[in-house]
């Protein structure tokens, strides 16, 4: 019986193995695949990088992870930048589109803040050039935390730890505490959130075996295919804008005919619906996809991707390389420690919460 079953095995397995032969057409030559992948992209780094016009000191760091964790930034203190761009998945809140005061829905799927440094604008639209920039948006967007810049600067100044933090952060200013300074330390404290060592990133750094042979048949295809004109650098994207629907526009199930993109930010007719390249960055943890985050399932976005940017009508085989290959982009998830955020006071200003009908 068991003589058998060796048997079976073996009569078995042999096809397999013939199958697998003839299925990959050439071996993975590691030296020239690392050479291609090196011209078209960088690691994240190990060390956090500069940030123009604000150096990022430990105080800085320290009180931005503070704000970026309180809650008391939002009108109803209950919506921290974390609530949607949480940091124990991925970064973001894995909705569709985000929801935000009074649970009103906003129209926009939330990107990732892990490696947003590296990003050369943020938004979907780039309309914000930096981080400082971005970071006073949500706070006053009235669909996010519907807050006003003297209201957060009141509740924080009737805060006596927060003024002491704000004086260590920005040491020498007579008013530390401004919205203009909440943004500078909240800057410094997402320059922080990068996420190095991903199989990728080893794989470029020389390691062969820190990628399976799926995942490097899928960094080709990527290569080849053309994903990596757009899809480059150090993020994989959040270099450059496009069309989405380059070669043909996806259904409005994918791409809602109400948001025109850059179209809002320049007011040309040649950027409607353009968006910034998504980065790619660790965007198996960041479902679901799309600005409309209509698209649950990798496999179809890079699918849609296929059809829509390049014309082109990936094999089955050819989508499983190439999410395998965005796998590998999977770095080391920031450990951030959760601060101890001070009490408010008396002349803190009260939560405004809005209740839906
Ligand atoms: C209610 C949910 C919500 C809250 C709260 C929120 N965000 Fe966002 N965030 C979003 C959405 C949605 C977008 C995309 C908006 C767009 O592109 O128009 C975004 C975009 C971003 C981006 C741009 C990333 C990129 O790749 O372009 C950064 C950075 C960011 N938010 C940081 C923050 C910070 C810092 C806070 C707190 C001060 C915050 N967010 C609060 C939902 C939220
Ligand atoms: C012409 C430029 C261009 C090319 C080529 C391109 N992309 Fe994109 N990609 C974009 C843009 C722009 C978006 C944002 C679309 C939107 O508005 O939601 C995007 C979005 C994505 C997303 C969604 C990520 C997320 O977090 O929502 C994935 C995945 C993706 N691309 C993978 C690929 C792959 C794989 C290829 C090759 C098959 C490819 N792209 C080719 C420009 C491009």
């Amino acid at each position: 019986m068991a003589r058998m079953m060796r048997l079976a095995m073996v009569v078995t397995a042999l096809p397999l193995a013939f199958g697998a032969v003839s299925a990959v057409a050439a071996p993975i030559d590691d030296a020239a695949l690392m050479t291609e992948a090196k011209a078209l992209f960088e690691p994240v780094p190990q060390v956090v990088p500069k940030v123009s016009g604000n150096a990022v000191t430990g105080e800085k760091v320290e009180l931005g992870r503070m704000l970026f964790f309180d809650p008391r930034l939002s009108a109803s203190q209950l919506l921290s930048c974390n609530t949607c761009h949480n940091l124990g998945m991925g970064g973001d809140d894995n909705l569709e589109t985000s929801v935000g005061h009074g649970w009103q829905r906003g129209p926009r799927n939330a990107p990732t803040v892990l490696n947003a440094v590296f990003n050369v604008a943020q938004f979907w639209d780039g309309r914000a050039a930096d981080l400082k920039e971005q970071a006073k948006g949500p706070i006053q967007a009235g669909v996010e935390m519907n807050n006003q810049p003297a209201v957060v600067v009141e509740s924080l100044k009737s805060i006596p730890t927060y003024v002491e933090h704000f004086k260590r952060a920005f040491p020498g200013e007579a008013d530390p505490v401004t919205f203009d300074n909440v943004a500078m330390a909240i800057e410094a404290f997402e320059a922080t959130l990068i996420t190095p060592a991903s199989p990728f990133d080893q794989y470029l750094e020389g390691n062969a075996a820190a990628m399976t042979d799926a995942q490097k048949r899928g960094l080709k295809t990527f290569i080849d295919a053309g994903c990596a004109a757009c899809h480059g650098g150090v993020n994989l994207g959040g270099q450059d804008y496009y069309p989405f629907g380059v070669v043909e526009r996806p259904g409005a199930d994918i791409l809602p005919p109400e948001d025109k993109g850059r179209f809002t930010v320049t007011q040309t007719a040649a950027d409607e619906y353009v968006f910034r390249a998504v980065p790619l960055r660790n965007v198996a943890l960041t479902a679901p996809y799309f600005h409309s985050g209509n698209v649950w399932d990798l496999n179809q976005a890079v699918a849609v991707m296929g059809t829509a940017q390049l014309g082109r009508d990936l094999s089955d085989a050819e989508v499983a390389d190439i999410v395998a290959f965005l796998h590998a982009l999977t770095g080391e998830q920031p450990r951030v420690e959760y601060p101890i955020l001070p009490a408010s006071t008396n002349a803190t200003p009260r939560p405004v919460l809005m209740m839906p009908n």
